[in-house]
């Protein structure tokens, strides 16, 4: 690119104001102002104009749109934490560079988690919907019984800062933390969390009152809560995910709480997003699930802070020093 010259950011889905108007002021910038998420046709030629691309996780910039892209494009600026839209190791071939949103929306998330181990045993959503349609005919002692969250066992499937913060938040609902990983966390963070390591993941899901699923979808961790796996968790147990719904056979999960064998589930992703199973949401009229629309990370702050990670990943980049988000296939 020559020198001086901005270079042109193609911005895939509208993002807060302040942001683009940063992003305005930095680079010649392609917004999508009216959100409309765009086509793999319009992806394509996005990626044969563009200096970088700053996609989403609902876009998907897979092997074939990259074989498409110009000599023009040198970074993809991904607005968010998981890279499974795109297939990092054929763009890295290809002298791409990637980064994506890491640490701004870890407590967002966690959040959003907790609130999902929280709402299921204890039938918000129930509740809710009992006084929006009128139903409630008063208090009674043995009515709208949920479950105890106090000394409860929770087991997060990824320890790593999601994981963590789960684990912070849960210690303070008097929880007892478990976990598995692909790789046991140092002793000292062990030590804070006071948290039992699962080498084995079927044994953890076993013994498990509550799942948090916190790991990142990668081809490793696709269906890692398969049919069999799923079976292993007890009838009274609940399963909350936050993560990627590819992580879970969601059809597997949906028939075995359809026949009582887990008791419940929180999930805010879902494996053919924004497609929804309709046994999904017949569960959730039930009482049985409580689902929400990928919204974990979906806090004013947390978007404008994923927004100047993007722009700080540009700005080196151009600068022609490594991006502090650069992700590599290694660590997928
Ligand atoms: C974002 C997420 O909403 O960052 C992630 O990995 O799942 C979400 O919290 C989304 O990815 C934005 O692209």
């Amino acid at each position: 690119m020559a020198k001086g010259k901005k270079p042109l950011v193609v911005v895939t889905r509208k993002l807060p104001d302040s942001v683009e108007t940063r992003m305005r002021e930095l680079f010649d910038t392609q917004l999508n102002l009216d959100d409309r998420p765009m086509s793999q046709a319009a992806l394509a030629d996005a990626v044969k104009v563009a200096d970088v691309l700053v996609p989403t996780v609902t876009d998907r910039i897979d092997a074939s749109i990259l074989s498409q892209s110009g000599e023009k494009l040198r970074l993809i600026a991904n607005f968010g934490n998981g890279v499974d839209n795109i297939d990092v190791a054929t763009a890295v071939q290809r002298g791409i560079t990637v980064t994506n949103t890491p640490r701004v929306l870890t407590e967002d998330t966690a959040d959003m988690t907790m609130a999902l181990i929280l709402a299921v045993p204890r039938r918000l959503a129930e509740g809710l919907e009992i006084l929006e349609h009128g139903k409630w005919q008063g208090w009674s002692p043995t009515w709208m019984l949920g479950h105890r969250i106090w000394g409860k066992r929770l087991g997060i499937i990824g320890m790593g800062r999601i994981g963590q913060a789960v684990a912070r938040r849960a210690r303070a609902f008097g929880m007892a933390i478990h976990y598995h990983n692909r790789r046991r966390v140092a002793p000292k963070i062990e030590e804070a969390l006071e948290a039992t390591y699962w080498d084995s993941l079927d044994q953890m899901l076993a013994r498990m009152d509550i799942i948090s699923v916190n790991c990142p979808h990668t081809p490793a961790t696709y269906h890692l809560l398969s049919a069999r796996r799923l079976k292993l968790i007890r009838p009274e147990a609940y399963l909350v995910n936050t993560a990627r719904g590819e992580v879970i056979d969601e059809k597997a999960l949906t028939q075995l709480i359809e026949a009582g064998e887990i008791a419940g589930a929180g999930l805010d992703v879902f494996e053919h997003e924004p497609a929804l199973n309709p046994k999904l949401v017949k569960l959730a009229r039930a009482g049985k699930v409580v689902i929400l629309p990928h919204m974990g990370s979906a806090t004013m702050e947390g978007r404008i802070d994923m927004g100047d990670k993007v722009i700080i990943n540009i700005r080196t980049f151009m600068d022609g020093h490594k991006p502090p988000d650069r992700v590599l296939p290694s660590m997928l």
